[in-house]
Protein backbone atom coordinates (compact mmCIF):
# COMPACT_ATOMS: atom_id res chain seq x y z
CA UNK A 1 0.00 0.00 0.00
CA UNK A 2 1.44 3.22 -0.76
CA UNK A 3 2.32 5.64 2.02
CA UNK A 4 0.92 9.15 2.92
CA UNK A 5 3.69 11.52 3.29
CA UNK A 6 2.76 15.04 5.46
CA UNK A 7 5.61 18.26 4.35
CA UNK A 8 5.63 21.41 6.32
CA UNK A 9 7.44 24.17 4.55
CA UNK A 10 6.35 24.28 0.85
CA UNK A 11 5.22 27.98 -0.86
CA UNK A 12 7.10 27.36 -4.14
CA UNK A 13 8.64 24.76 -6.52
CA UNK A 14 11.98 26.53 -5.81
CA UNK A 15 12.98 25.00 -2.13
CA UNK A 16 13.89 21.62 -0.95
CA UNK A 17 10.64 21.10 0.60
CA UNK A 18 8.91 20.88 -3.24
CA UNK A 19 11.65 18.62 -4.40
CA UNK A 20 11.05 16.33 -1.50
CA UNK A 21 7.33 16.29 -2.35
CA UNK A 22 8.45 15.44 -5.79
CA UNK A 23 11.03 12.81 -4.81
CA UNK A 24 8.37 10.90 -2.22
CA UNK A 25 5.41 11.16 -5.04
CA UNK A 26 7.67 9.62 -8.00
CA UNK A 27 8.63 6.95 -5.46
CA UNK A 28 4.31 6.45 -4.99
CA UNK A 29 3.89 8.38 -1.89
CA UNK A 30 0.67 10.50 -1.17
CA UNK A 31 1.19 13.93 -0.86
CA UNK A 32 -0.08 16.74 1.46
CA UNK A 33 1.45 20.15 1.90
CA UNK A 34 1.64 22.38 4.84
CA UNK A 35 1.96 26.24 3.41
CA UNK A 36 3.04 29.52 5.92
CA UNK A 37 -0.25 31.33 5.94
CA UNK A 38 0.88 34.36 4.43
CA UNK A 39 1.78 32.76 1.24
CA UNK A 40 -0.80 30.01 0.89
CA UNK A 41 -3.31 32.29 -1.07
CA UNK A 42 -0.49 33.10 -3.96
CA UNK A 43 0.67 29.44 -3.75
CA UNK A 44 -2.66 27.92 -3.95
CA UNK A 45 -3.75 30.06 -7.56
CA UNK A 46 -0.18 29.60 -8.82
CA UNK A 47 -0.87 25.89 -8.41
CA UNK A 48 -4.82 26.37 -10.19
CA UNK A 49 -3.60 28.46 -12.64
CA UNK A 50 -0.63 25.77 -13.56
CA UNK A 51 2.13 28.36 -13.10
CA UNK A 52 4.17 25.13 -11.50
CA UNK A 53 2.98 22.10 -14.03
CA UNK A 54 5.97 22.04 -15.62
CA UNK A 55 7.79 21.74 -12.13
CA UNK A 56 5.47 19.02 -11.38
CA UNK A 57 6.57 16.55 -14.52
CA UNK A 58 7.68 13.48 -12.38
CA UNK A 59 10.25 11.12 -14.41
CA UNK A 60 7.62 8.94 -15.81
CA UNK A 61 5.84 11.93 -17.21
CA UNK A 62 2.65 12.29 -15.00
CA UNK A 63 2.54 15.32 -12.74
CA UNK A 64 2.68 15.62 -9.14
CA UNK A 65 -0.92 15.53 -7.52
CA UNK A 66 -0.80 17.81 -4.28
CA UNK A 67 -3.80 15.83 -2.42
CA UNK A 68 -4.26 18.67 -0.14
CA UNK A 69 -2.68 22.27 0.78
CA UNK A 70 -3.30 22.81 4.75
CA UNK A 71 -2.59 26.00 5.71
CA UNK A 72 0.05 26.55 8.94
CA UNK A 73 1.88 28.87 11.30
CA UNK A 74 4.31 26.14 12.95
CA UNK A 75 5.09 28.95 15.33
CA UNK A 76 1.70 28.60 16.86
CA UNK A 77 0.66 25.32 19.01
CA UNK A 78 -2.99 25.69 19.57
CA UNK A 79 -5.32 29.01 19.23
CA UNK A 80 -4.29 30.06 23.02
CA UNK A 81 -0.76 31.07 21.71
CA UNK A 82 -2.62 33.41 18.59
CA UNK A 83 -2.25 37.42 19.14
CA UNK A 84 -4.92 39.48 18.75
CA UNK A 85 -2.93 41.43 16.12
CA UNK A 86 -2.64 38.23 14.42
CA UNK A 87 -6.19 36.69 14.53
CA UNK A 88 -7.06 40.21 13.10
CA UNK A 89 -4.57 39.74 10.23
CA UNK A 90 -6.86 39.78 7.07
CA UNK A 91 -4.55 37.18 5.63
CA UNK A 92 -4.64 35.03 8.74
CA UNK A 93 -8.84 35.79 9.38
CA UNK A 94 -9.13 34.40 5.86
CA UNK A 95 -8.39 31.18 6.89
CA UNK A 96 -8.47 28.72 10.23
CA UNK A 97 -6.92 25.67 11.91
CA UNK A 98 -3.48 26.36 11.25
CA UNK A 99 -2.01 26.34 14.32
CA UNK A 100 0.20 22.58 14.39
CA UNK A 101 -2.77 21.48 16.82
CA UNK A 102 -5.46 21.81 15.03
CA UNK A 103 -3.46 21.02 11.42
CA UNK A 104 -2.65 17.38 12.96
CA UNK A 105 -6.32 17.37 13.07
CA UNK A 106 -7.43 17.81 10.42
CA UNK A 107 -5.24 15.49 8.99
CA UNK A 108 -6.31 13.03 11.04
CA UNK A 109 -9.97 14.02 10.19
CA UNK A 110 -9.42 13.36 6.36
CA UNK A 111 -7.13 10.79 6.38
CA UNK A 112 -6.24 8.91 9.62
CA UNK A 113 -2.78 8.65 9.28
CA UNK A 114 0.41 9.49 7.78
CA UNK A 115 3.88 7.65 7.22
CA UNK A 116 6.21 10.43 6.19
CA UNK A 117 6.39 13.61 8.18
CA UNK A 118 9.05 16.41 7.04
CA UNK A 119 9.82 19.79 8.23
CA UNK A 120 11.11 21.63 5.77
CA UNK A 121 10.64 25.25 6.94
CA UNK A 122 12.87 28.26 8.97
CA UNK A 123 12.88 31.81 10.07
CA UNK A 124 15.00 33.95 11.35
CA UNK A 125 13.72 38.12 11.51
CA UNK A 126 17.40 39.08 11.67
CA UNK A 127 19.17 36.41 9.90
CA UNK A 128 21.34 39.42 8.38
CA UNK A 129 22.35 39.94 11.07
CA UNK A 130 25.86 39.30 13.38
CA UNK A 131 25.31 36.89 16.31
CA UNK A 132 26.78 39.82 18.54
CA UNK A 133 23.99 42.44 17.20
CA UNK A 134 21.07 40.02 16.90
CA UNK A 135 18.40 40.80 19.82
CA UNK A 136 16.85 38.71 22.16
CA UNK A 137 13.75 38.72 20.99
CA UNK A 138 15.13 38.15 16.95
CA UNK A 139 16.99 35.17 18.22
CA UNK A 140 13.91 33.64 20.22
CA UNK A 141 12.05 34.11 17.77
CA UNK A 142 14.50 31.78 14.91
CA UNK A 143 14.44 28.78 17.54
CA UNK A 144 10.72 28.87 17.31
CA UNK A 145 9.90 29.10 13.94
CA UNK A 146 13.22 27.03 13.22
CA UNK A 147 13.77 24.54 15.63
CA UNK A 148 10.34 24.51 18.58
CA UNK A 149 8.22 24.05 15.05
CA UNK A 150 9.71 20.61 14.69
CA UNK A 151 9.34 19.54 18.10
CA UNK A 152 6.00 20.31 18.08
CA UNK A 153 5.31 18.90 14.95
CA UNK A 154 6.34 16.02 15.58
CA UNK A 155 4.50 16.01 18.65
CA UNK A 156 0.90 16.64 17.53
CA UNK A 157 2.03 14.22 14.26
CA UNK A 158 3.09 11.73 16.44
CA UNK A 159 -0.13 9.30 17.44
CA UNK A 160 -1.44 9.83 13.43
CA UNK A 161 2.21 8.77 12.29
CA UNK A 162 2.68 4.81 11.40
CA UNK A 163 4.80 2.96 13.44
CA UNK A 164 7.99 2.23 11.36
CA UNK A 165 7.37 5.63 9.70
CA UNK A 166 9.72 8.11 9.25
CA UNK A 167 10.45 11.79 10.10
CA UNK A 168 12.80 14.20 8.45
CA UNK A 169 13.87 18.08 8.72
CA UNK A 170 16.23 19.95 6.94
CA UNK A 171 19.58 21.53 8.44
CA UNK A 172 22.87 23.19 7.64
CA UNK A 173 26.55 23.08 8.68
CA UNK A 174 26.32 26.98 10.20
CA UNK A 175 25.10 24.59 13.09
CA UNK A 176 28.59 23.47 13.46
CA UNK A 177 30.85 25.36 11.65
CA UNK A 178 31.37 29.13 11.44
CA UNK A 179 29.26 29.91 8.24
CA UNK A 180 29.45 34.45 8.67
CA UNK A 181 26.46 35.46 7.35
CA UNK A 182 23.82 32.99 8.80
CA UNK A 183 23.37 35.44 11.68
CA UNK A 184 20.13 36.42 13.96
CA UNK A 185 20.64 32.88 15.64
CA UNK A 186 19.83 31.01 12.90
CA UNK A 187 23.04 29.05 13.50
CA UNK A 188 21.60 28.60 16.92
CA UNK A 189 18.54 27.31 15.88
CA UNK A 190 20.19 24.63 13.29
CA UNK A 191 22.31 23.51 16.40
CA UNK A 192 19.38 22.73 18.71
CA UNK A 193 17.42 21.26 15.43
CA UNK A 194 20.19 18.88 14.99
CA UNK A 195 20.49 17.93 18.86
CA UNK A 196 16.62 17.27 19.44
CA UNK A 197 16.94 15.11 16.20
CA UNK A 198 18.70 12.98 18.73
CA UNK A 199 16.92 12.99 21.38
CA UNK A 200 13.27 13.08 19.27
CA UNK A 201 15.21 9.46 17.55
CA UNK A 202 15.44 8.27 21.30
CA UNK A 203 11.31 9.35 22.43
CA UNK A 204 9.83 8.32 18.96
CA UNK A 205 11.57 5.46 18.74
CA UNK A 206 10.62 3.69 22.12
CA UNK A 207 7.23 5.52 21.68
CA UNK A 208 6.00 4.28 18.31
CA UNK A 209 9.15 3.16 16.23
CA UNK A 210 8.98 6.22 14.41
CA UNK A 211 12.62 7.35 12.43
CA UNK A 212 14.47 10.87 13.25
CA UNK A 213 16.78 12.50 10.61
CA UNK A 214 18.19 15.52 9.53
CA UNK A 215 19.91 16.47 6.12
CA UNK A 216 22.34 18.68 6.30
CA UNK A 217 21.81 20.36 3.01
CA UNK A 218 24.30 22.01 0.78
CA UNK A 219 23.43 25.93 -0.69
CA UNK A 220 20.28 26.28 -2.98
CA UNK A 221 18.75 29.07 -4.61
CA UNK A 222 15.50 28.96 -2.49
CA UNK A 223 13.21 31.77 -1.48
CA UNK A 224 14.24 32.08 1.94
CA UNK A 225 17.97 31.59 1.05
CA UNK A 226 17.75 34.43 -1.31
CA UNK A 227 16.34 36.41 1.70
CA UNK A 228 19.54 35.74 3.29
CA UNK A 229 21.85 37.57 0.77
CA UNK A 230 25.01 35.56 0.47
CA UNK A 231 23.31 32.18 -1.27
CA UNK A 232 25.30 32.91 -4.54
CA UNK A 233 28.88 33.37 -2.79
CA UNK A 234 28.15 30.17 -0.76
CA UNK A 235 27.16 28.29 -4.01
CA UNK A 236 30.10 29.56 -5.78
CA UNK A 237 32.18 28.66 -2.53
CA UNK A 238 31.07 25.13 -2.78
CA UNK A 239 31.73 24.66 -6.10
CA UNK A 240 35.20 26.01 -5.99
CA UNK A 241 36.20 23.96 -2.92
CA UNK A 242 33.38 20.50 -2.72
CA UNK A 243 34.92 17.61 -3.37
CA UNK A 244 32.52 17.43 -5.84
CA UNK A 245 32.63 20.08 -7.79
CA UNK A 246 28.86 20.18 -9.21
CA UNK A 247 26.12 22.76 -8.51
CA UNK A 248 23.82 20.58 -5.95
CA UNK A 249 20.40 19.71 -7.25
CA UNK A 250 17.26 20.16 -4.74
CA UNK A 251 16.17 17.07 -6.22
CA UNK A 252 19.70 15.37 -5.16
CA UNK A 253 18.30 16.30 -1.48
CA UNK A 254 14.73 15.00 -2.40
CA UNK A 255 16.13 11.40 -3.22
CA UNK A 256 17.83 11.11 -0.21
CA UNK A 257 14.96 12.25 1.97
CA UNK A 258 13.15 9.30 -0.26
CA UNK A 259 15.33 7.29 0.61
CA UNK A 260 15.46 7.98 4.23
CA UNK A 261 12.20 7.99 4.63
CA UNK A 262 12.12 4.00 3.19
CA UNK A 263 12.54 0.78 4.51
CA UNK A 264 16.37 1.06 2.27
CA UNK A 265 16.38 3.30 5.75
CA UNK A 266 14.96 1.01 8.28
CA UNK A 267 18.14 1.23 10.50
CA UNK A 268 19.17 4.85 10.21
CA UNK A 269 17.73 7.10 12.89
CA UNK A 270 19.16 10.19 15.03
CA UNK A 271 21.53 11.01 12.08
CA UNK A 272 22.83 14.00 11.08
CA UNK A 273 23.04 13.15 6.92
CA UNK A 274 25.30 15.47 4.78
CA UNK A 275 23.95 16.10 0.80
CA UNK A 276 26.29 19.05 0.10
CA UNK A 277 28.36 17.16 -2.64
CA UNK A 278 31.04 16.61 0.33
CA UNK A 279 32.56 20.33 1.63
CA UNK A 280 31.52 19.42 4.94
CA UNK A 281 34.45 16.98 4.89
CA UNK A 282 36.93 19.49 3.22
CA UNK A 283 39.28 21.28 6.10
CA UNK A 284 40.46 23.98 3.75
CA UNK A 285 39.37 25.52 0.37
CA UNK A 286 41.97 24.58 -2.32
P1 LIG B 1 11.93 27.72 1.19
O1 LIG B 1 11.67 29.18 1.12
O2 LIG B 1 11.52 26.89 0.02
O3 LIG B 1 11.27 27.06 2.47
C1 LIG B 1 11.07 27.69 3.69
C2 LIG B 1 9.57 27.63 3.96
O4 LIG B 1 9.29 27.94 5.32
C3 LIG B 1 8.78 28.63 3.11
O5 LIG B 1 7.82 27.92 2.36
C4 LIG B 1 8.10 29.51 4.16
O6 LIG B 1 6.83 29.92 3.75
C5 LIG B 1 8.03 28.54 5.33
N1 LIG B 1 7.81 29.15 6.65
C6 LIG B 1 8.49 30.17 7.23
N2 LIG B 1 7.98 30.42 8.45
C7 LIG B 1 6.97 29.53 8.66
C8 LIG B 1 6.06 29.30 9.72
N3 LIG B 1 6.08 30.02 10.83
N4 LIG B 1 5.14 28.31 9.58
C9 LIG B 1 5.11 27.56 8.46
N5 LIG B 1 5.94 27.74 7.41
C10 LIG B 1 6.86 28.72 7.51
O7 LIG B 1 13.50 27.59 1.47
P2 LIG B 1 14.46 26.35 1.67
O8 LIG B 1 15.82 26.94 1.61
O9 LIG B 1 14.14 25.23 0.78
O10 LIG B 1 14.21 25.92 3.18
C11 LIG B 1 13.75 24.64 3.60
C12 LIG B 1 14.64 24.11 4.70
O11 LIG B 1 15.94 23.83 4.17
C13 LIG B 1 14.87 25.09 5.85
O12 LIG B 1 14.88 24.38 7.07
C14 LIG B 1 16.26 25.62 5.54
O13 LIG B 1 16.92 26.12 6.70
C15 LIG B 1 16.91 24.36 5.02
N6 LIG B 1 18.17 24.54 4.32
C16 LIG B 1 18.26 25.36 3.22
C17 LIG B 1 19.47 25.54 2.57
C18 LIG B 1 19.56 26.44 1.36
O14 LIG B 1 20.68 26.77 0.93
N7 LIG B 1 18.46 26.84 0.77
C19 LIG B 1 20.71 24.86 3.02
C20 LIG B 1 20.49 23.98 4.15
C21 LIG B 1 19.28 23.86 4.78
Amino acid sequence: KGKRAFIAGVADDNGYGWAIAKSLAAAGAEILVGTWVPALNIFESSLRRGKFDESRVLPDGSLMEITKVYPLDAVFDNLDDVPEDIKANKRYAGSSKWTVQEVAESVKEDFGSIDILVHSLANGPEVTKPLLETSRKGYLAAISASSYSYVSLLKHFLPILNPGGSSISLTYIASERIIPGYGGGMSSAKAALESDTRVLAFEAGRKRKIRVNTISAGPLRSRAAKAIGFIDMMIDYSSANAPLQKELSAEEVGNTAAFLASPLASAITGTVLYVDNGLNAMGVGV
